[in-house]
């Protein structure tokens, strides 16, 4: 038979679903992989999704999303973000904030052109890049993970694009501060490029830091591409609902490239979005103070084990090195899954820096966080 896309090829298999592929058939693993908050979908929004359904809402949605919603959107971005937008021209719904990044690549690259990223980095953000020809350039974070300004500046080139911005950060657990924003968007607005922003855990916030969108600082509105998703906030992975908001031409070939190869996305889910929108974000304090709390738990803990380890300021995740260990993240990684069974990412799969690092979500509940962290000091004391 004839040899199949080289393009494709080329990207791995995710890394996290091979650790997921090792603890087949154990149950005494305890996942620290996992991208998803533990907390139930709150109950109007399954109602919202189950009542459409039953009013047989089973037919293709309108491509750029149910206008209530679109409008429902807006006005969220308006108070929430600052950011000032008409829902007809420059908002499309997406499949998760997966689909976000890819409509934000299909839209805006050509082939040969180069993104400039910080580096640790979610996983799409590279094979995304191979998948429509741009060359991904990453820049190491510093240590504390902050973006190294000045290395962002220096590896500007006349293909250079775009910078993408992901904050709060999967997998480092970095929040930018204002500062480091303005810094990134006065590089962006002096060479021409666009900035993709990737905000879907703007509410995973910590140590006093405010989110702010970088659509709404002063000449980023046109230049801006933000990606958000209703995923991590309502604890709704599964309903794979997203947005992107661009300028009105971005999005109108945003729509083409949508029309074209999904149609579309789960329109009787628009409805368990919509109830979303409409709830109060109190529901979220409670979960927003028991991430505070296992973050702390989790981050003094690996203090204590004697790891070196940044304290994350958002997202949920956290990123030691595993270094003075004299191991690397990914033998790390299968150990303790095969010695005590606990999943843990490598941070490898997240660019080119991150080979000594693992990779920690706290998105599980304290009480096995710590009995994770118990085993994990065992499976260090022992190395
Ligand atoms: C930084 C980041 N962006 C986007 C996504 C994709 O979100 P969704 O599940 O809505 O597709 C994730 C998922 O883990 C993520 O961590």
């Amino acid at each position: 038979m004839k040899d199949i896309s080289h393009i494709v090829s080329k990207a791995p298999k995710s890394g996290i679903r091979k650790l997921f592929d090792l603890a087949v058939g154990r149950s005494d693993v305890i996942s620290l992989g996992i991208g998803q908050p533990d907390f139930q979908t709150p109950e109007l929004i399954i109602q919202g999704n189950v009542d459409a359904l039953l009013k047989n809402i089973t037919r293709y949605a309108p491509t750029r999303g149910v206008p209530e919603l679109l409008k429902l959107i807006e006005s969220k971005l308006n108070k929430a973000n600052n950011i000032q937008v008409n829902w007809k021209e420059n908002i499309m719904l997406t499949n998760g904030g997966s689909q976000a990044i890819t409509l934000a690549y299909a839209s805006i690259f050509n082939p040969g052109d180069e993104l400039i990223i910080s580096s640790p980095n979610f996983v799409s953000y590279f094979y995304c890049g191979l998948f429509f020809g741009v060359k991904v350039i990453e820049v190491e974070r510093q240590e504390d993970f902050s973006p190294n300004i000045e290395q962002i500046k220096k590896s500007i080139t006349d293909k250079t694009k775009a910078i993408l911005i992901s904050s709060p950060n999967n997998p480092t657990g970095h929040a930018l501060k204002l500062k480091e924003l303005q810094e990134i968007i006065d590089i962006v607005i002096e060479n021409d490029l666009y900035l993709i922003s990737d905000e879907v855990y703007e509410n995973y916030i910590f140590e006093g830091l405010k989110h702010t969108s970088a659509a709404s600082l002063n000449g980023m509105n046109e230049r801006t591409i933000t990606v958000n998703a209703m995923s991590k906030l309502f604890s709704a992975t599964g309903f794979r609902l997203g947005y992107v908001v661009a300028s009105k031409k971005i999005v109108d070939l945003m729509e083409k490239y949508h029309q074209y190869t999904v149609a579309g996305t789960n329109h009787a889910a628009q409805y368990g979005f919509i109830e979303a929108l409409k709830m109060d974000l109190e529901f979220f304090n409670k979960i927003w103070e028991s991430f505070n709390t296992r973050r702390l738990f989790v981050y003094n803990r690996l203090r204590e084990i004697g790891f070196d380890v940044v304290k994350p300021l958002g997202a949920f995740y956290i990123m030691p090195s595993t270094k003075k260990f004299n191991i690397n993240g990914t033998i790390f990684s299968q150990n303790i899954m095969k010695e005590y069974a606990v999943a843990i990412v490598p941070g490898s799969i997240f660019g080119s820096f991150s080979d000594d690092m693992i990779r920690i979500s706290y998105a599980t509940e304290l009480r096995k966080l710590e009995e994770a962290m118990d085993r994990i000091e065992k499976f260090v004391k022992n190395l």
